[in-house]
């Protein structure tokens, strides 16, 4: 079992965004270890996102550490104008792509490791169909430029039918039952990525996430915030599965040793399945604020079962309590928000 650093070695708090930036892009040990042994370059394709710039970051880190040479190769469209700067920094190739055209996915070099990161979730209410050109076409123009990579792909957990806490969530083998479109579109991209992993023998990874949380977004920044402002929480969807994403950026680059055809699955997220009453409780007790709430807990939520990641790419190195603490003080102190709702209260899966 890979082993991540262990709990005790983190602060009481993460006190400004360059610290944030510095935990969220920690390697693990066993991280370094792979980076000594992985053959080729690492090519993130949708880099530009909230998840790309710290799994970038943790990548070229763990290769600092490792001694190696890999090259770290981002690629975006880069539609907001501040989005290169957050990589200035950084010891990285930036090319900028729209992975929708095949003739501009045919420019970029055929890099041995790929992360996937694109996709489009927010504004699907309406536009349903760029939703569904930009989370299935795209995966088709990259399986097919990239058949002799291996590559790790983003899914989401919300492909999984709901069902009830007390079942500890879906595992990966279980039938899925996507509810709405970006759902939907979610798992045709998961079934692209099959259909080319298995004409073209390409080994593949796909990492169906539950909530990243970063202190500056993020279900437990939602909820926290509903809390601060003495605005009332939504109990609508009564529970959810969340993780740090520091622990996110260290299993998914694990998965790249981990790709096979057909595609290896995995679950990511913390094991336990979280309340969101009890959530808010907690806030509000750090806080020192009363909580409101609305709605009421539904028999069923959208709840991942993450014991396989846990046991093949290793265990999540930051607590839920620990993260409930860093993100009330983050909240307290007036953190960065990045002003994006994860809309963790939508249970008919429009967004
Ligand atoms: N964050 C979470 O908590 C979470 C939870 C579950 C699943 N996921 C999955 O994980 C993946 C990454 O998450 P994220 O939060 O980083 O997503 P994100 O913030 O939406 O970032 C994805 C990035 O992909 C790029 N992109 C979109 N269309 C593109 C195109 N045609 N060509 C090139 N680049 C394109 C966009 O940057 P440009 O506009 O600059 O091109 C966008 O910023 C997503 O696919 C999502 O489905 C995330």
């Amino acid at each position: 079992m890979n082993m991540p650093e262990k709990e005790v070695q983190l602060p009481g708090v993460v006190a400004s965004e360059s610290e944030l930036q510095g935990f969220l892009s920690k390697p693990w040990p066993s991280l370094v270890n792979m980076m000594k042994r992985l053959d080729g370059d690492i090519m993130l394709l949708g880099i530009a996102g909230k998840i790309g710039p710290d799994l970038a970051l943790t990548a070229l880190r763990a290769i600092s550490e490792a001694g190696r040479k890999t090259k770290v190769i981002g690629v975006s469209r880069f539609s907001e104008e501040e989005s290169r700067r957050r990589f200035e920094d950084m010891d990285i190739e930036l090319v900028a792509c729209d992975l929708l055209d095949p003739d501009e996915v045919g420019t970029l070099s055929r890099v041995r490791n790929i992360i996937y990161l694109a996709g489009r979730k927010f504004g699907t209410s309406g536009n349903e169909e760029l939703t569904w050109i930009a989370n299935v076409v795209i995966p088709a123009n990259v399986a097919r430029h990239f058949r002799d990579s291996r590559i790790v792909a983003f899914s989401t957990g919300a492909i999984y039918p709901m069902v009830a806490p007390l079942t500890g969530g879906c595992q990966e083998g279980e039938p899925l039952g996507p509810i709405g479109e970006y759902a939907q579109s979610c798992l045709g991209r998961e079934r692209v990525f099959e259909y080319y992993s298995g004409v073209n023998n390409t080994a593949m990874s796909l990492i169906r996430l539950n909530y990243a949380v970063d202190l500056r977004y993020g279900v437990l920044h939602d909820i926290g915030r509903l809390v601060l402002e003495g605005r009332p929480v939504d109990l609508t969807m009564g529970f959810f599965n969340a993780i740090w994403q520091g622990d996110v950026n260290n299993q998914t680059l694990l998965a790249l040793e981990q790709c096979t055809s057909p595609p290896t699955v995995w679950n990511v997220t913390l094991p336990e399945v979280v309340s969101t009453r009890a959530i808010a409780e907690r806030f509000g007790e750090i806080m020192g604020k009363e909580v409101a709430f609305t709605g009421g807990e539904g028999p069923v939520a959208l709840l991942s079962n993450s014991a396989k990641a846990v046991n093949v790419l290793g265990p999540p190195s930051v607590s839920l309590e620990t993260l409930i603490r860093w993100q009330a003080q983050w909240l307290l102190a007036g953190g960065r928000s990045l002003n994006k709702p994860t809309h963790f209260e939508e249970s008919r899966g429009e967004y």
